[in-house]
């Protein structure tokens, strides 16, 4: 998920995009596309403490204040896929897709983070997922870490302590040796930046620690060495015989300038470099963006301390972190218009602050029922376009991508997003030609919103969450996608290749 934007000043002056369902594509998407769905662990298992499974920062984020989430409720018992695998592997089946992302819980596997002790009931759960999906064709994209550290790792400091790297590329070893022979599409950490910003920057998060000025970017640091850790590891044990694919998830809306001034340009440009490039240049490119690294060092001075809040990457990091990928994998969900404002406020230091910029979402973008999430389709081909360009990745997989609102099965406006989105796709593909190989549509259940707790539903298929059975129904937009899987084609008749 992305960040909320409540801390944003809002104003509006022009209209930067049509939106419309007037241009739909009404071509198909090449053969070897994969559709799929995505999820992750504490969004969906539930079986919080079952079979041996250790407490992990979100367990101790909402039992210690259950106020924490809109509803008052936590990850307990989820969608319970602990119990339901099979079923969701059923649906999964029932859609057609081709490919199912989900994220393997840490605490699970090693109670407490640490590799001497492997919790077998945990590992055999993942591997019954696994042949299941296997036994039904359909390829598993397995994240290692989405949001859910184990608990004891945050009491060593979490992602502030160097030594979770160490931990973190003993983790993925485990589990490159236990399920590698499944898996040929990896994914080390999640949208690192939400992690960072959210779990270290404000109290919406776990762990809940405001660290907004520096906390933020040690944390950033030590997720991409983590990630860099667990890419070596896979590529010089497992990839000669594995032959996989690993990466990182990263994700941003995409960010146009509020006006064509010189100014809201840079502005735009800036946010793009520090909500994305933070994490995407020093994997793609080799370090942080050079305006991350002036504007955090000048304004650290400023406020009288003699280092850069930034912690300095050196020679040996950055070509340790430099390349470790095979993939881009993108969380893309909507845009935002920036703008410039004058930075000369040094009264505390912030990554809000240092960043400068306001954001604020163009009206004529269709609202969803959260507030960072508007229907914006022309964001996905500009911004698969400009990671083309800018990283050279290779290779592009949209690994989320989905509408948040609050309707129970009779759901169009998620089918005119994910109509309007995969047809901005399709353009970027056929038309720029660029490298976009997935889908996994975020989320194939309705489940655990973080501190939305259920409030708010992203699924493709209903999930009751007040029946004990969690039972599961297709919505609309369910049934639209698996036509889109089955057609490959999002118009009720395509035409071949012109
Ligand atoms: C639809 O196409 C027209 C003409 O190419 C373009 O001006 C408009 O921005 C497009 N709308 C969307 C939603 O892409
Ligand atoms: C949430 O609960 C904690 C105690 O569990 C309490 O200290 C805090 O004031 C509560 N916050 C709100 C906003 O109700
Ligand atoms: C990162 O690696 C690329 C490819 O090897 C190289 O061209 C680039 O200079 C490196 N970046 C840095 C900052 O070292
Ligand atoms: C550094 O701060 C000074 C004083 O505000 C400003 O004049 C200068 O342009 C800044 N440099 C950068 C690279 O941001
Ligand atoms: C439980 O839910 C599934 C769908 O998720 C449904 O097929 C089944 O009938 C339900 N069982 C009961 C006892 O309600």
């Amino acid at each position: 998920m992305n960040l909320p934007l409540k801390t944003l000043i809002l104003f509006f002056t022009g209209c930067c995009c049509v939106v419309g369902e007037e241009n739909i594509t009404n071509r198909y998407f090449p053969e070897t596309f994969q559709f799929g769905l995505a999820s992750a662990a504490y969004q969906v298992e539930g079986g919080w403490n079952e079979d041996g499974k250790g407490e992990n920062i979100w367990d101790r984020f909402l039992h210690e204040q259950p106020n924490r989430t809109t509803d008052g409720k936590n990850g307990d018992v989820a969608c319970d896929s602990y119990h339901k695998w099979k079923e969701d592997v059923e649906l999964l089946k029932e859609f057609g897709v081709s490919v199912y992302r989900f994220s393997i819980s840490w605490a699970r596997i090693l109670p407490d983070g640490s590799a001497n002790r492997i919790n077998q009931p945990g590992v055999d759960y993942y591997l019954n997922l696994l042949k299941e999906l296997k036994a039904n064709n359909i390829e598993p994209l397995v994240t290692l870490y989405h949001w859910d550290l184990p608990q004891h790792l945050s009491e060593l400091g979490g992602w502030l302590n160097p030594q979770i790297a160490d931990y973190f590329g003993e983790y993925a070893r485990v589990a490159f040796s236990l399920f590698g022979d499944y898996v040929k599409r990896w994914a080390t950490v999640n949208e690192p930046k939400s992690t960072c910003l959210l779990g270290y920057g404000n109290t919406m998060d776990a762990p809940g620690l405001v660290l907004i000025g520096d906390g933020i970017y040690q944390c950033a640091k030590i997720q991409l060495l983590a990630h860099a850790k667990a890419y070596h590891i896979y590529d010089k044990e497992f990839r000669p015989t594995q032959k996989g694919k690993i990466s990182l998830v990263l994700d941003t809306p995409w960010n146009e300038p509020i006006s064509d001034s010189a100014n809201d340009k840079e502005a735009a440009e800036r946010e793009m470099q520090f909500g994305f490039g933070w994490f995407a240049n020093p994997v793609y490119l080799g370090d942080w963006p050079d305006v991350m690294k002036e504007r955090i060092n000048n304004r650290s001075s400023q406020e009288g301390i003699g280092f850069s809040r930034l912690p300095e990457l050196s020679q040996e990091e950055i070509d340790y972190i430099n390349g470790t990928f095979d993939y881009f994998g993108l969380n893309i969900y909507t845009a935002l218009l920036v703008g410039y404002i004058p930075d000369d406020d040094i009264s505390v230091p912030n990554y809000w602050l240092d960043k400068g910029n306001t954001l604020s979402s163009d009206p004529s973008w269709p609202a969803s029922s959260t507030d960072w999430l508007h229907y914006a389709p022309f964001a996905m081909r500009k911004l698969v376009n400009y990671i083309n360009d800018l990283y050279k990745p290779g290779e592009i997989f949209i690994t989320e991508n989905g509408w948040c609102d609050e309707e129970l099965i009779e759901d169009p406006d998620r089918i005119r997003y994910h109509k309007g989105y995969l047809s901005s796709l399709l353009d970027a593909i056929l038309i720029d030609k660029v490298n976009v190989v997935g889908y996994t549509a975020w989320s194939l259940l309705d489940n655990f919103e973080w501190t939305s707790g259920y409030t708010q539903r992203l699924g493709l298929i209903y999930v009751d969450h007040d029946s004990p059975n969690r039972t599961r129904t297709w919505k609309s937009s369910g049934l639209y996608y698996k036509k889109v899987v089955e057609t490959r084609c999002l118009v009720d008749t395509c035409i071949d290749e012109i």
